[in-house]
């Protein structure tokens, strides 16, 4: 076939200032990047423009499930784009229903929505919320403090952190936030127009700090006390990233009652599609046709192509038993760093987190950090640990996170907690 669409002009190899300067001119600027740009990656290794190979605690912010260029997803992606991409949600397609079904099988008996993002997945459940309680005229959702829920208009209205509203008030209305695992703080801010109550299962952005117990059963009684739904962001930490499938199921185990806990709703994204982009919710089967036909939708959400890989992604996770591996790696890079904290009072302050969600806060007045003081600590410690070839992500002013593939190897967990480990100790020299 005849090209019609003319190549792009090359990009010359090792030039890492030549992509930095066509985002520099043509990307609208609102993520403050690091100096790095990757031409490829493999497993949890991911290889700069100029060859440099990084070890991947990051993985994409807990999205590469299955690490870089995994080629299960690359055969899904493959034989279904052969045979259907896209109908849009006009009709009916295999691979939707099946991954509905299994979602459905994971968590418990409700339906499936889905989309493109976290974020989208989030404005679905807030719409959830808002047609529960309309004929009650309640429309409020309680969130808490140190939240993040996405971007959006509403996501920044119901994420507990000013620096992602600044500049963008007046927020969208039927908001408040109240502190993070304080049971008598929600109830004593429900008001008559709440409809519902949101949580993450672990804050990941806010700082990698797990729900307890106590507050998630609490927030159970008293949603049904108050006949609110209880909505859980699992976007970060959902799809076996806390070493079960939900991480209500992990923090609830071997806790009485825990394993009658379910919420009314669930956002998921990011691990879902592996880095195919998409998002989904699950809401219980008592509210799971309250969302009828025509009261919402989006044109991408639940394609063949999304499905397919979403599919791949789960049955790769549990042929290979990938919840076991996050669970066993969490708890060596958590004993390792913790150790390490011991030894290192000045440098880490704590460590916490479950499964492949861990955060590691750094001690106040890290005096000995090098590099640009106009960047936040945990920033400053990422581009240390940049030069001796590891990614991680930086959460808040004061954490990095370590949110790797669900199959990383355990040499390559060995491998990134000595890099830290050296860091630390150069820094507490
Ligand atoms: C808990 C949580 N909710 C929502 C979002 C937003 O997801 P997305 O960036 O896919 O819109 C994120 C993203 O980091 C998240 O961590």
């Amino acid at each position: 076939m005849k090209e019609i669409v003319p190549s792009p002009p090359p990009i010359i190899r090792n030039q890492f200032e030549t992509i930095r300067d066509l985002f520099s001119k043509n990307v609208v600027p609102s993520y403050g990047r690091f100096e790095l740009a990757f031409s490829h990656g493999t497993d949890s290794h991911l290889f700069d423009v100029n060859g440099r190979r990084y070890l991947d605690l990051g993985g994409g912010i807990a999205v590469c499930a299955l690490g870089h260029a995994h080629p299960a997803i690359t055969e899904a992606l493959v034989e279904q784009s052969r045979k259907l991409v896209h109908t849009s949600n006009f009709y009916y397609h295999a691979p939707q229903g099946r991954l509905a079904q299994a979602l459905v099988n994971l968590i418990g008996p409700g339906k499936i929505f889905f989309c493109n993002s976290g974020g989208e997945a989030n404005e679905g459940l807030f719409k959830l919320a808002r047609k529960f309680g309309h004929d009650e005229g309640r429309f409020e959702v309680l969130t808490t403090l140190n939240s993040f829920h996405g971007r959006t208009l509403a996501g920044i209205a119901a994420t507990g952190q000013d620096k992602v509203k600044k500049g963008f008030e007046p927020m969208v209305p039927g908001f408040r936030q109240v502190p993070y695992n304080d049971l008598n703080a929600m109830r004593s801010a429900i008001s008559p127009a709440t409809a519902a109550i949101l949580i993450e299962g672990i804050q990941g952005e806010g700082g990698v700090t797990p729900a307890s117990p106590e507050y998630l059963l609490g927030l159970r009684a008293l949603c049904d006390e108050k006949k609110l739904l209880l909505l859980m962001d699992s976007v970060q930490c959902g799809h076996f990233r806390s070493g079960r499938f939900q991480s209500f199921q992990r923090i609830l185990e071997g806790v009485p009652g825990g394993d009658a806990f379910l919420p009314d709703g669930i956002s998921m994204a990011k691990s879902l599609g592996g880095g195919f982009p998409m998002g989904a919710f699950w809401v219980r089967a008592p509210y799971a046709d309250l969302l009828s036909a025509g009261t919402h939708g989006t044109t991408y959400g639940g394609s063949p192509l999304a499905c397919a890989v979403g599919l791949k992604v789960l049955e790769v996770i549990q042929r290979e038993q990938l919840e076991a591996n996050a669970r066993n790696l969490g708890e060596f890079f958590k004993a390792g760093l913790q150790q390490l904290a011991v030894r290192h009072p000045d440098v880490i302050q704590t460590v916490r987190g479950l499964g492949l969600m861990v955060g590691i806060e750094l001690a106040p007045d890290l005096v000995k950090l090098p590099g640009d003081s106009t960047k936040t600590p945990a920033s400053r410690l990422a581009i240390l640990l940049h030069a001796e070839g590891l990614l991680v992500i930086p959460a808040g002013t004061d954490i990095i996170r370590l949110l790797p593939a669900l199959n990383l190897r355990p040499a390559e967990a060995k491998e990134g907690l000595d890099i830290l480990a050296a860091v630390v100790a150069k820094l507490a020299a």
